[in-house]
């Protein structure tokens, strides 16, 4: 069902894991499947310089999640915002259209992400 890539990336996932210290952190649900994924960003001067995930979901979540963690990395917030989840797909040369929506929550994480940040800085 999945392409090479995804294949590739889904057994070999990065940032893996969450930043202890993080200045942002974001938690989804997916309600069509009851997936989970929490992002966790590292942010220095309005720039991402780690982000790590945790997700409990399906192989197509797992590969969003390292691909999109992957992309932000040296994007200010607001490139980071803009992020969507057609680009992380696009990056993983397509996805199943079954699975299109567990991409989301990796578009969704981030957001929620930089939204914490955000509300801190207040
Ligand atoms: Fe739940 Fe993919 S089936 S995120």
């Amino acid at each position: 069902m999945y392409n090479d890539k995804v294949r590739e990336v889904f057994a070999n996932p990065k940032n893996v894991g969450f930043i202890e210290d993080a200045d942002g952190v974001g938690k989804v649900g997916n309600p069509t499947c009851g997936d989970i994924m929490e992002i966790s960003l590292k942010i220095k001067d309005n720039v991402i310089v780690d982000a790590k995930f945790r997700t409990f979901g399906c192989a197509a979540a797992i590969a969003t999640s390292s691909t999109a963690t992957e992309m932000v990395k040296g994007m200010t917030v607001d490139q980071a915002l803009k992020l969507t989840n057609s680009q992380v797909v696009e990056e993983l040369e397509g996805l199943p259209p079954q699975k299109i929506h567990c991409s989301v929550l990796a578009e969704e994480a981030i957001k929620e992400a930089i939204n914490d940040y955000k509300s801190k800085q207040k």
